[in-house]
Formats: C-alpha cells, structure tokens, sequence
C-alpha cells in the first residue's frame, strides 16, 4: 500500500486500503459515533457491497443515497441531504462517508462542512477522476444555476482511502474522463509521466495504480503547497477554463446528456494548449502532440460557432475573468506551468475557431 501524506490528512493507495479503513474506526474518538455513507445509485450497487464486506461495521451505518449526475450536483441536493442529517440525528462528531465520484465527494464534503458549522468526513473515490482529482486537495462545493462549482468551501477530508479496484465497474467513458485529469497533470508538472501516459493508447492501459499514484503526488504536493489557491495551485486549472464553459453550456442544453467533466478539461486543454502556442510559445509540435493524443482517445465535443459568444459569456461569469482579460494557466513546455496568463476575448474566440476546425 502506498501512503501519502497531505496537509491534515493522509491518503491510502491500494486493495489493503481497507484494513486502514478498518483501523481508522477503531480510533476511540469515532468508534462510537453515528456513520452516513453517501451514495448514488450506481456506488451503492457496484461498491458498497465490497466496503460492507471488507469492513464489517459498515454493515450497520446509515446509507443516505442521491440520485447520480453532475445535474444533481446544487443546492436543492444539498437542502435534501442536510434535511436528512437532521432526521437521522447526525451531530458535528458524526462521520460522513463520501462512497462516490466526483459529484458525491464535492457534494459530500460541501454538505459536511456546512451541516451544524461543519461535520468530519472521509473519501472512499470510486471513480478514476475523484481517486486522481476530486477527492484530494479539500475543495467542496456544488454547481449554482449551471455554473460550475460557484459555491463552496475549502476544507479537508479526515482521510482518504483509495482502492484502485472500484474502478473496474466503471463504463469506458467515464474512466477515459478521469484520465484527462491525468494527462492535465502530466502536462503540468511531469514530462516523463507525459511520456509513460501517452505510451499506450486509452484501451491498452491495464496498469492503472501506479498512474493513479503519480497523479495523486502530483495534485497533493500543488494543493499542498497552496491550499487556499492564492497562487500556484492555479497550475491545475490548466484546461479547465475552457472545459468548465463547455461543461456549462453541454448543462444548459435541456435533453441532451451533461459532457463528463473530464471530457470537457480534454477539450479544454487543445483550446488552452492553442493559448500556449500564441502567446507563451509551446513549440506547435508539443501542441500537436497533445492534440493527436486527446483526439485519438476522447469523443470529440462539437461546439456550434454560434455557441461561441456563449462560451465567452460563461467564462466571464466564472471566477477566473478581471478586468484585465481572462485568466487562464498556460504551458510553454510539457512539464510547466505559468499561471496568470491573461488573453483577450479575441483570441479567446480564436482558439474555439481552432478547436472546431478540428471537428
Ligand atoms: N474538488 C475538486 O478538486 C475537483 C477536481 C476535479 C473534478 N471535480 C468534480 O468532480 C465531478 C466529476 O467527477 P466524476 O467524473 O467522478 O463524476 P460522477 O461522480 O458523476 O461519477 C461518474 C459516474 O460514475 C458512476 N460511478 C461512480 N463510481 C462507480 C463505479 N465504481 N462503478 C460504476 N459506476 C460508478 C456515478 O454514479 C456516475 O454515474 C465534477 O462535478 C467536477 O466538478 C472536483
């Protein structure tokens, strides 16, 4: 088993996760408290039974279940969630336990750190993205009028507990959207992951713990190093900008499914690897590389050029637009960040030119 250590927590990697799960409510300040695992639908069916059986105390904690979706993910969810806290008598000691992606491990958390100025909670990842991503790294919240992530908090989990297995019910696509964060933090941070990452095609990659480990040292020592994202912790909004708009405008459009979240940072990142060529010199080829990795391994999202003023408009609805252009973190190589690149919304609408010409 692999331990990392974060800021006020620890995050354990691999099946034996389960024994420091085990231990972790043997300790005399939780063994007799009330536990809550959150769930949807689908952890409940595909996960919960394995925790019940690896950890037998779970077999009498309370189940609370939502239904799953990023369109679930708001402050109705919320009111739900807290309403039933209180029937169930939940106190601040009570645990909460996030069994979930990443819409149950944002959720969870918000729903915790706000019910009775704030409960403990734990992560239990059981997707690709929330293991590498979500559930690390202490940023809660949910989703306001389609707008991603508008309301929340900072605050960390008790621990995290990481068992690469729970991946292996996921569908395809939702593996693939997890593995745009990784590639994110490759990009970022890590040349040589890049590398390894890209060396097999999506469908080939059978070995998928040790990949999961180098993202989680990757997102824990950037949050780490700045919790409350006051400078270089931007480094992991690289492709999130432009994703988060087309992750927006995909909610906004009523019958059509949501885009993955991870399939929205990919997308993303060939708009905001464009950006890095323009203005802080990513060499084409570097760009190009990247954009023939994401295409050939992720659905391509079309964006309708009448959507783009759209796009432009909900970038600016989002926290990362000041009056001196819209902010975005760049690369100018594989392997580094800038942040604080500001691009004006031309060259913004440029970049989504480019991207559809690539339809
Ligand atoms: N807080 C952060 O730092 C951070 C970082 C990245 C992303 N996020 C958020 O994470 C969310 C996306 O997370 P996600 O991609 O995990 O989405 P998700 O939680 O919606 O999960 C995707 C789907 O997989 C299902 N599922 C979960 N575990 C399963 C399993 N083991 N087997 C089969 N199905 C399973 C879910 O029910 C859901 O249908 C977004 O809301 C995004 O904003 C947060």
């Amino acid at each position: 088993m692999k331990i990392i250590r974060a800021d006020t927590y620890t995050i354990f990697i691999g099946e034996d996760a389960f024994e420091e799960l085990a231990l972790f409510f043997r300790n005399p300040d939780i063994r007799n408290e009330k536990i809550i695992v959150l769930v949807d639908e689908n952890s409940k069916k595909y996960c919960l039974p394995l925790l019940k059986e690896k950890v037998e105390l779970f077999n009498k904690a309370t189940i609370l279940e939502v239904k799953s979706g990023e369109e679930n993910k708001n402050i109705q969810t919320c009111v739900e969630l807290w309403h039933y806290l209180l029937k169930v008598k939940a106190t601040r000691k009570s645990i909460l336990v996030n069994l979930g992606g990443g819409v149950i491990t944002d959720m969870g958390g918000f729903v915790a750190s706000t019910f009775k100025r704030g409960m403990r909670f734990i992560n239990i990842p059981t997707t690709l993205l929330a293991q590498v991503d979500s559930s690390i790294g202490g940023k809660v919240g949910v989703n306001l009028f389609e707008i991603k992530n508008q309301i929340g908090v900072f605050l960390n989990p008790e621990a995290v507990f990481i068992v690469p297995p729970f991946i292996n019910t996921l569908p395809e696509s939702e593996r693939l959207s997890g593995l745009a964060e990784m590639l994110k933090h490759a990009l970022i941070m890590d040349n040589n992951y890049w590398d390894s990452i890209k060396r097999k095609p999506f469908f080939e990659i059978t070995e998928w713990e040790s990949l999961i480990i180098r993202s989680i040292e990757i997102k824990n020592s950037v949050a780490r190093n700045d919790p409350y994202e006051k400078s270089l912790r931007k480094r992991l909004n690289f492709g999130h900008t432009i994703g988060h708009a087309f992750e927006s405008l995909a909610l906004r459009k009523a019958g059509k499914p949501p885009l993955p979240h991870g399939v929205a940072v990919a997308m993303g990142i060939i708009c905001e690897a464009y950006l890095s060529t323009k203005i802080r010199g990513l060499p084409e080829g570097a760009r190009d590389s990247i954009n023939d990795y994401i295409l050939a391994n992720f659905p391509y999202y079309p964006v309708a050029k009448k959507d783009h003023p759209r796009v432009i408009e909900i970038i600016k609805h989002d926290k990362k637009h000041t009056g001196e252009g819209i902010n975005f973190t760049l690369i100018p190589s594989i392997g580094n960040a800038l942040i604080d690149q500001y691009c004006d919304e031309r060259l913004v609408l440029d970049s989504l030119v480019f991207y559809s010409s690539l339809s």
